[in-house]
């Protein structure tokens, strides 16, 4: 069956449903989601979204965009960074009128408070800038935007796994969906196209991503010959709960709580003198890993404790309540009384598919490939840099993602329809039977695992030559593995085996590029840190990275980095 909508959104969480609901008054929009489109990641997110609004003490959206660019270890480009912390103002009283019930002050203002990285007076003290509703920000961001977009009669797919772009002479054709209730393949013609499928954290063994977070949409533009930006950098938050790698929000040291190793000692006094636990996650997550190395992980082991016992039970119960109950499902641990085994997880990608600052997807020669767009965390606007600072990706979800609706909206104004090719769902279907008809062979899992095995023991958060190369070997010989993979279960309903085996192809491609990147990448910058090159050297390396699929492996590329206002400067807090 063909389907005909004028834009087509892929990914249902806040970036796809900001997108969606600017654009549904003006065109014919569809969303698709992989799961219930209520499932999407971004309601995982907790501790807050980042504005200047100065509710608890004074801040300005100067401080904000420095704080971006440090944070980024210089690496964010600057005219991006100037948008975000300017409309990020407006786009949390926005948010607040469509009705996210946001924590208050005693005056009735949206409440405020301190989240890593976030200073006054460009890097003098930390500031209290996280807008939040308890520790479930992203839940209710993504309810109201969800409501909104029901409200606006957005025609929603939800369990479609958009599987194929169609792109007819360099322009937007449509996309081919798999239908995972019945297993049917279709093509869907449109005009435009908008990836906002989020990130690719299940390329690593311990992650706070959920498990749909494969890189889809990425995989869709690579393998099209659109370069990744990127990919080397990223983030690892701090506090995972040891071995799950489940989310402690960066709030619970917002609200005070502490680091501490084997000895008690609050070790991030050594690391970062000034604003200590509240640090960006790079110096963190390394700050954890050093003192675990240096044998200061408690009883031995690889975690360090958070302690959170000093805050009491009121604040824990009113602002920290759904970690409060992950730690007492997960460790059987009350946070009031007993401190929480913690180690660094992997939590966000910050490189993905380029774009300009309306969303449009840059080919190679970093020109915007008409009707198609990514925005939220597939994508690399080149504002998080090297690291991103907490509550600054739920801003940018609605910030860039509302850009990229009007600026879709503008498009279609003068934008053709394209004609398909004949059968565009044709691909997909071979691809399918391929893996279908193999009545043995590899499976998914077990590629899967090991390419996460070597990810996080070859490529986490301390790199070396040795072993980055090691690892591109490695998952090298997993994809010619791959072209064997095959699955158990054959039937056509909700065959969860089949779309593992698809989702395999995106990591392992993705894998591939995160390794070659940092391979290449021969300085330490942000999240990535070389320990053969541990200085940051501006001269050389102060430019983006573009990944190339190609059929010999990945070709590497640069462009360079906006620097408008703050001139790089050796990253010290
Ligand atoms: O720690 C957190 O609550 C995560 C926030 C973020 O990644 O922005």
């Amino acid at each position: 069956m063909v389907f005909k909508h004028d834009v087509l959104i892929v990914g249902a969480g806040l970036a796809g449903l900001r997108a969606a609901t600017e654009v549904a008054d003006k065109a014919d929009v569809a969303l698709f989601s992989k799961v219930y489109p209520t499932r999407s990641h971004s309601g995982a997110a907790q501790g807050g979204i980042a504005a200047a609004l100065g509710n608890e003490e004074p801040d300005s959206w100067e401080w904000h965009m420095y704080d971006t660019v440090k944070g980024g270890d210089y690496l964010s480009d600057q005219d991006v960074a100037e948008i975000l912390a300017k409309d990020s103002i407006r786009a949390v009283y926005e948010l607040e009128h469509m009705g996210v019930p946001f924590n208050r002050t005693s005056e009735g203002k949206i409440a405020q408070r301190n989240f890593g990285g976030h200073t006054r007076d460009f890097g003098k003290a930390p500031v209290k800038r996280a807008c939040y509703a308890a520790d479930r920000s992203g839940r209710v961001m993504m309810d109201t935007l969800y409501f909104e977009a029901v409200r606006k009669g957005i025609k929603i797919y939800p369990e479609f796994n958009v599987v194929d772009l169609i792109v007819q002479g360099g322009q937007v054709a449509g996309l081919v969906a798999y239908e995972l209730a019945t297993g049917e393949i279709h093509f869907f013609h449109a005009r435009s196209v908008l990836i906002a499928t989020g990130g690719y954290g299940k390329v690593y063994k311990v992650t706070s991503n959920a498990f749909a977070s494969t890189g889809d949409g990425l995989y869709l533009t690579y393998k099209l010959g659109i370069p990744l930006e990127d990919m080397e950098f990223v983030q690892f938050h701090p506090t995972g709960i040891n071995g799950l790698g489940v989310l402690i929000s960066e709030a619970a040291r917002g609200e005070g709580g502490v680091l501490r190793n084997n000895a008690g000692e609050r070790f991030m006094e050594r690391y970062a003198p000034t604003i200590k636990d509240l640090a960006p996650r790079d110096m963190v997550s390394r700050a954890i890993f050093t003192e675990i190395r240096e044998g200061r992980g408690v009883k031995g082991e690889d975690y360090v404790y958070l302690d959170l016992t000093h805050l009491g039970e009121k604040k824990l119960a009113e602002k920290l309540s759904d970690i409060s109950s992950f730690v007492k499902i997960y460790l059987g641990l009350n946070p009031v009384t007993d401190l929480i085994p913690v180690s660094p997880t992997c939590h966000y990608m910050m490189g993905g598919i380029p774009t300009n600052t309306h969303g449009q997807v840059l080919d190679v020669h970093h020109n915007p490939v008409p009707g198609l767009y990514a925005a939220g965390e597939c994508s690399c606007i080149s504002l998080h840099g090297a690291n991103r600072l907490g509550c600054n990706s739920l801003l940018d979800l609605v910030v860039f993602g509302r850009r990229a609706g009007a600026h879709i909206c503008d498009e279609l104004k003068n934008l053709p329809w394209v004609e398909p090719p004949p059968a565009p769902e044709s691909a997909t279907r071979e691809r399918i039977g391929r893996i279908k008809e193999k009545a043995s062979g590899d499976k998914a899992v077990v590629i899967r695992q090991r390419l996460q095995e070597i990810m996080t023991t070859e490529c986490s958060v301390f790199r070396h030559e040795e072993t980055l190369g090691k690892a591109l070997d490695e998952i090298r010989a997993l994809e010619e593995r791959y072209s064997r993979v095959s699955i158990d279960y054959k039937g056509d309903r909700f065959n969860t085996d089949l779309t593992d085996a698809l989702e395999l192809e995106h990591l392992l491609a993705l894998g591939e590029a995160i390794v070659a990147c940092a391979l290449a990448r021969t300085e330490s910058r942000g999240a990535h840190w070389r320990e053969d090159f541990p200085e940051r050297v501006d001269g050389e390396w102060l430019k983006h990275t573009l990944a190339q699929k190609t059929d010999s492996g990945v070709s590497i590329t640069y462009k360079p980095v906006n620097i408008s206002r703050f001139e790089p400067k050796p990253r010290a807090y």
